[in-house]
């Protein structure tokens, strides 16, 4: 692409997204880095709807990072609970504590130092430097590199490092050297919002987008074909039990390891294959209740879950149940399961099943 048309991209997205892009969002309202970053981090895998009750509350329990820095792993998880990719939230604790341990307490404003953080991408720390210090860097995350191989015509493999290097070079050369801060903003925002919004993965609304006269793809009708990706993942399925203890004393959770999945958040215990489960119930296997599976999206498999349900009672109703119900089941009693960080699905099969049984709904309103 001619240097002038690079011009040109930049100009029509600040305008495009003045008039038709995404506005009044909160952390749109500040150049604090420490609320941008905190809404980048939230936005890497979930969407603004979520986002933004979750970012109130995250404020208003730590409303700087010298008080995020001070907090408890649980807290932070417990905030975070209902997100996902729990890695972000342990990340962010780790983050505040270098800013404040390494960096006196303030963010650094360049990108390039801002992505030796931990959490921080060399896309999310582009962000951070162009809205909050008006940095010309280019972010390049998976929606923009949509937007931009289509413009460009960019037909590299980016599941290579090397393309996506000169994707970026390519994405850097179409910011103007004389830029300023309140367009980098606009310009950053916009190209969020134009891969949101209209330059879609399946169905891009060419017809209503600023760039259709400059843009290769929509000319050349191959829109589809970008972005170019060979090693497309590949889903895979893994079915898992989990049993549900209830007794007076609460659910039976337990800490899930500090690596791997839902790492550091309490569950339920899960079993590989239903006879491992009945193994570790040795002797009430006959009072098993089997609910039905339910399915849980991650991004690289698809998980099943099959809900086993134990109620336990001492001998007793007076009489608590035992602190151990099982020989060699790590975990303990929790009563109030709602205030700690579950794993979301968990979270809202229990939801779910505290409203199916809740006193008196049913009757009430079936
Ligand atoms: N996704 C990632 N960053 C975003 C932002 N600042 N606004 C809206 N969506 C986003
Ligand atoms: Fe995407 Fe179509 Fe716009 Fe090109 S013209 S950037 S393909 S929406």
């Amino acid at each position: 692409m001619a240097e002038s048309l690079g011009g040109v991209f930049f100009e029509r997205l600040v305008q495009w997204q003045r008039r038709h892009g995404r506005h009044g969002l909160p952390w749109q309202q500040t150049r604090d880095p420490y609320r941008v970053w905190l809404s980048e981090v939230m936005l890497q895998q979930t969407q603004v709807v979520t986002v933004l009750g979750y970012y109130e509350r995250f404020l208003q329990a730590f409303p700087d990072v010298q008080a995020l820095a001070q907090a408890h792993q649980d807290e932070v998880l417990a905030l975070w609970s209902g997100l996902g990719y729990y890695s972000r939230a342990r990340n962010l604790l780790r983050c505040a504590q270098e800013v404040c341990g390494t960096h006196g307490g303030e963010f650094p404003r360049s990108s390039a130092e801002l992505a030796t953080l931990p959490g921080i991408g060399p896309s999310t720390a582009a962000a951070i430097a162009a809205f909050c210090f008006g940095e010309r860097s280019s972010i390049l995350d998976a929606n923009v590199q949509r937007v931009l191989s289509r413009v460009l015509g960019f037909g590299e493999d980016l599941s290579g490092v090397r393309a996506v290097r000169a994707l970026w070079q390519r994405a850097n050369a179409l910011i103007p050297g004389d830029a300023g801060p309140d367009a980098m903003s606009a310009y950053t925002q916009g190209l969020m919002d134009l891969g949101a919004t209209i330059c879609a993965p399946r169905q891009p609304a060419c017809a209503a987008c600023p760039m259709q006269d400059i843009c290769v793809a929509a000319g050349q009708g191959t829109q589809l074909v970008y972005p170019v990706r060979s090693s497309k993942l590949k889903r895979s399925a893994e079915n898992w039990w989990m049993l549900v203890l209830h007794s007076p004393q609460g659910i039976w959770l337990q800490r899930r390891p500090l690596q791997g999945i839902w790492a550091g958040l309490h569950c339920v215990p899960l079993f590989a294959d239903e006879s491992a489960l009945q193994q570790a119930v040795a002797g009430s296997a006959a009072r098993l209740q089997h609910l039905p599976a339910f399915k849980h999206v991650l991004t690289h498999k698809d998980l099943y879950l099959h809900p086993v349900v134990l109620e336990l009672q001492g001998n007793v109703v007076a009489e608590p149940a035992p602190a151990v119900p099982f020989a060699g089941l790590e975990g303990r009693w929790i009563a109030d399961w709602e205030t700690v960080g579950l794993p979301a699905p968990l979270r809202k099969w229990l939801k779910a099943q505290q409203e199916a049984t809740a006193p008196g709904t049913r009757e009430l309103w079936d």
